[in-house]
């Protein structure tokens, strides 16, 4: 599975923090199994009240634009439903634009920009969706 992270990020998470976010979280650490081969993944964590709050979310890139990144984003927000979740919030890269795509068609919009987020300086938009149990 962290070949998916590998291979999806230019910054990938620490092997060790991906590991303690499926320990932590397993409920909101979904895997997509295609016959026996990890394609996807995404992690959430439920923060202080009622927030959801997406870690990250990836695919192998054999595997793109098949629905995947669509039916993990929906089950993780069903399960975060589930567990009391009213708001899920995320950042992503302003430049990735296949995910703000994704995000945007399942509801998600941009509240805030956070400049110099990531590790080689480029900014992120907050996005947020509101969801309705
Ligand atoms: C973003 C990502 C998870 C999308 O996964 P996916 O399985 O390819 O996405 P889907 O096939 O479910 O596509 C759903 C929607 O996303 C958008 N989308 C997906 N790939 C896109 C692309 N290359 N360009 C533009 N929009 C895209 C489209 O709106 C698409 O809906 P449509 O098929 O009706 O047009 C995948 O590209 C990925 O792993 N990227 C690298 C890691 C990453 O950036 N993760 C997000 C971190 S915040």
């Amino acid at each position: 599975m962290y070949l998916v992270e590998a291979r999806s990020f230019p910054h990938p998470y620490p092997l060790e923090l991906f590991i303690s976010f499926q320990t932590l979280y397993p409920k909101f650490f979904l895997v997509a199994d295609c016959s026996g081969t990890i394609a996807g993944y995404v992690v959430g964590v439920k923060e202080m009240g009622s927030t959801g709050h997406i870690i990250s979310l990836a695919v192998h890139p054999s595997y793109r634009g098949k629905g995947l990144g669509s039916v993990l984003l929906r089950e993780l927000e069903e399960r975060m439903v589930r567990e009391g979740v009213k708001r899920i919030k995320l950042e992503v890269s302003v430049s990735n634009r296949a995910a703000i795509s994704l995000y945007r068609s399942r509801g998600y919009r941009v509240v805030n920009v956070v400049p110099n987020y990531y590790p080689d300086g480029s900014d992120a938009y907050v996005m947020v969706k509101e969801l309705r149990s």
